[in-house]
């Protein structure tokens, strides 16, 4: 397996590796010491079955099983840890832009971390591109480790301590999203979690924010989004991020402990077909 960086602590390109295959020990924790360094890694070329995905994905821990939320259609994959991405419907043709799925689509084009709003939250997240549109649909992802190192010290200490809410609605309301049913309101209730933690692997801090936060404990609304919205200003300035131009059986592996991400916006007429599978944070293991 060869690990060659994009930048010197953030990003790095795989190769010499085939994912649909069974890997030894020693290449799993290679891959993990990876992520501890880089965060994101990219593989290029490894088209995967959705049962191959979920079996490399299985083996980096417990899997987040995860739906796009208001998706109110038959699942169109048969495995239920594969979370489909596509902007089609079951037959396979694109949706009109005013489906309800499209709302949770956009909503992954606002910065944040997969399942911040969850307990536990998501570790890995492992995304496998299929077709993508020539032009946008990007995927960016933002280094938190770097943007905790380079607060004012004064920040760092304010920051220290405090804790945000995370609620899965929070992006989809501000994209005018609603017709979420009581059920599914009361399935994911807010969770919180301290804004700055510890990576385990690397013993890096890291901020902990994104689209998802909606309140600081113990701070008054007003001023508490004002924070959230200048740090997430802060932690998503362009020496931080690193932009993947998709290719065909593209598959970017991150931590959602150490960065966000965003997709780009792309013509919502055009096909866009992607499959995540994700890792549960193991409580144990949290900083
Ligand atoms: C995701 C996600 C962004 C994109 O898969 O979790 O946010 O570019 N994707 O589709
Ligand atoms: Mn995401």
């Amino acid at each position: 397996m060869k690990i060659e960086p994009i930048n010197t602590d953030f990003a790095a390109t795989v190769s010499d590796v085939d994912l649909s295959q069974p890997l030894p020990d020693d290449i799993v924790a290679g891959i993990e010491q990876a992520m501890d360094r880089y965060a994101v890694l990219v593989f290029h070329d490894q088209p995967m079955t959705d049962d191959q995905h979920a079996a490399f994905t299985r083996r980096f821990g417990p899997i987040d099983k995860g739906l796009l939320l208001g998706s109110k259609r038959k699942q169109r994959l048969t495995n239920a840890e594969v979370i489909d991405l596509a902007n089609v419907d079951p037959d396979g043709a694109v949706l009109p832009a005013s489906h309800i799925r499209n709302v949770s689509l956009i909503a992954n084009q606002f910065w944040h971390s997969d399942s911040s709003f969850k307990n536990p939250p998501a570790k890995y997240s492992i995304l496998c591109g299929m077709d993508l549109p020539a032009q946008g649909g990007q995927t960016e992802f933002a280094d938190q480790r770097a943007a905790y190192d380079a607060l004012s010290d004064d920040m760092k200490a304010r920051i220290d301590g405090m804790v945000a809410e995370h609620w899965a609605y929070h992006s989809r309301n501000m994209l005018g999203g609603g017709g979420y049913s009581d059920a599914e309101m009361a399935a994911l209730p807010p969770v919180f979690w301290p804004m700055a933690h510890t990576i385990p692997g690397s013993d890096r801090k890291s901020l902990f924010i994104g689209i998802h936060t909606r309140e600081i404990d113990g701070m008054e609304t007003a001023e508490a989004r004002m924070l959230l919205h200048d740090l997430l200003e802060h932690a998503t300035q362009r020496q931080f991020v690193y932009r993947h131009e998709w290719r065909a059986n593209d598959v970017l592996m991150w931590d959602n402990q150490s960065t966000l991400h965003r997709g780009r916006a792309y013509d919502l007429s055009k096909l866009r077909e992607l499959r995540r599978c994700t890792t549960e944070v193991v409580m144990s293991d949290a900083g």
